[in-house]
């Protein structure tokens, strides 16, 4: 009898240690909402009629469960960006890369647990330009009974950097592809869902975030925008970098910060001016293209000192003082962008993984297709807009998720032949590259890759119509960024440059305008994962591929099976 007992007590305490993490369960409601930005009235998607959409708030090691629930007119998916989703490609959510998408009236359950991840992310839309006003934070924090590795901060503030357009992005969207000219640039950049005091019928809306003198306060930053790098800062303040992309990092000070859409930095920031005063937090774009147009408005917030009695009486205590506004970098300083980038860095030594199994080198950057009988072509001298990683321009299939096809072993939807390095080698930054390396080749190819092989990607942009940074962000995968720099990579001289000691780790990694990064991961989460610029505009036109990652030995190291609700196309 006490025998039993026993075994039955032991069997109750692993039972709790197994399943430590907490579930948490949520109804994502995508529909139509009226909101007011810019002196009119618009129709927006949204989640629950929230914008930005609501705050998911997790420990590392919980389960998060969430009904998406589709009421709107579009077909719709949803994407937890730089959540690893170990086994789970299935609710990993680019459209037709792991599941069709939800058709209006549909539903689909996401499930997946956080392993190993703390810090910043954020979700969003990943079906057409739906992800402009479709987003939220996902904040992960520290295991029951584990700290921050820094000063206890005092209050937290997910501030989330967007844009605006006054037309449906969708319309914005449908346009460009059908004339094959660039998109219009946006009319707003927006801090948490606002404007800001900068533009029309704005002010009285300003976000406002209200602190207390002498605290140190942490400021969850998220580049939420579609089309634009940002440079944000405080005014009368500088911040601490302590975490990007939901990965501790160094220590280090700033005035400024930079971060490509898909990006997030955490900072430190301590309340040592005037109480009473008013602080702008400013962003706007850093533009690494040249002549190329872009949305160069400055949207803001307000920081507020508050008295600690009352901290959320913030308009009741008007102050007769403007509020003061910070120096921000002019809109093509890469000196201040690229210092920016390199200063984060791993909190302490890391073991890369080496030596390397697969080295790919992967081009990135923009192209012109000739016009064709029928076709549209309001790109530069007649021709449309494209974009290609090694000359592939992504298309996505239309009748099943590439997840889908290759799980069902399906023929006829993607290939296995994305090349590991360009098919032809040139002078990828010169300024004046020949019109016959500018025309891609459309096509759906994955490149595949072994379980637990240690991968290397250079990524190499060109300068084909205008270079640019680009945010490159790999679904599924936290990588290290061992190196960056200007011009073509040199395979002979650039590896004795690799931090290999404290390299930082991303989900996404700006390729500097005209340069290259250096990225290395383990390719230990199978499934189908989707790389591609986070510049929605070059999505569309193609920059992206994606890696097929196999199943390793046993069930620990396969794709679960596909859930029951997965949407069928
Ligand atoms: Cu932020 Cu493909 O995603």
């Amino acid at each position: 009898m006490q025998c039993l007992l026993f075994s039955i007590l032991l069997w109750l305490s692993l039972a709790f240690t197994c399943a430590s993490g907490e579930i948490h369960y949520h109804e994502f409601v995508i529909q139509a909402t009226p909101v007011k930005r810019l002196c009119e009235m618009h129709n927006i998607i949204t989640v629950n009629g929230l914008f930005p959409g609501p705050t998911l708030e997790v420990r590392n090691g919980d389960t998060l469960v969430i009904k998406a629930i589709n009421q709107a007119i579009y077909n719709v998916t949803l994407h937890w960006h730089g959540i690893r989703q170990l086994r789970t490609a299935w609710a990993d959510g680019p459209e037709f890369v792991t599941q069709c998408p939800i058709r209006p009236g549909e539903s689909y359950i996401y499930r997946f647990t956080i392993e190993g991840q703390e810090g910043t992310l954020w979700w969003h839309a990943h079906s057409m330009w739906l992800r402009a006003t479709v987003y939220g934070a996902l904040i992960i924090y520290p295991e029951e009974g584990s700290i921050y590795p820094f000063t206890m901060p005092k209050r937290e503030f997910p501030i989330l950097l967007g844009q605006w357009w006054n037309r449906d992005p969708n319309d914005v969207l449908r346009q460009a592809m059908i004339t094959g000219a660039a998109p219009n640039i946006s009319d707003a950049f927006t801090i948490n869902g606002q404007p800001g005091d900068l533009y029309d019928c704005s002010s009285q809306e300003t976000t406002v975030i209200p602190v207390v003198y002498g605290e140190t306060n942490l400021f969850r930053f998220i580049n939420a925008a579609m089309n634009n790098e940002l440079f944000i800062a405080i005014a009368g303040h500088l911040m601490t970098v302590v975490a990007a992309d939901a990965a501790y990092t160094k220590p280090f000070t700033t005035p400024v910060l930079m971060l490509g859409p898909g990006q997030t930095t955490d900072v430190l920031v301590t309340t040592t001016q005037a109480p009473g005063r008013r602080y702008y937090i400013a962003a706007q774009a850093y533009a690494s293209a040249q002549g190329v147009p872009f949305d160069n408005t400055t949207t803001t917030a307000i920081l507020q000192y508050v008295s600690a009695a009352c901290p959320t009486a913030t308009r009741t205590s008007p102050s007769v003082f403007p509020p003061l506004f910070p120096a921000l970098p002019a809109f093509n300083d890469t000196q201040t962008a690229a210092a920016f980038s390199a200063g984060i860095r791993s909190p302490s030594p890391v073991d890369v993984p080496d030596p390397v199994d697969e080295h790919l080198f992967f081009t990135v950057g923009l192209g012109l297709f000739n016009c064709q009988p029928n076709q549209l072509c309001g790109g530069p001298n007649g021709t449309r807009f494209t974009a290609s990683m090694n000359n592939v321009s992504f298309v996505l299939p239309q009748t099943v998720s590439i997840l889908q096809a290759s799980y069902l072993g399906a023929e006829g939807v993607f290939t296995d032949d994305f090349p590991p390095a360009p098919p032809i080698q040139f002078d990828y930054t010169a300024s004046n590259i020949s019109q016959d390396l500018q025309q891609p080749v459309p096509g759906t190819k994955v490149y595949k890759l072994k379980y637990g092989s240690v991968v290397q990607v250079v990524l190499q942009g060109t300068n084909i119509v205008a270079g640019e940074e680009h945010p490159m962000h790999v679904h599924g995968y936290q990588f290290y960024v061992l190196a960056t720099g200007f011009g073509n990579y040199n395979p002979a001289t650039d590896p004795a440059g690799f931090n290999m000691v404290d390299p930082p780790q991303r989900n996404t990694v700006g390729v500097p305008v005209n340069g290259w990064a250096v990225i290395r991961f383990v390719a230990d989460n199978p499934g189908v994962w989707l790389v591609h610029c986070h510049l929605d505009v070059h999505i569309v036109w193609g920059l992206a591929m994606a890696f097929l990652v196999e199943n390793g030995v046993g069930e620990l190291q396969a794709v679960e099976p596909p859930p029951i609700d997965l949407p069928l196309c």
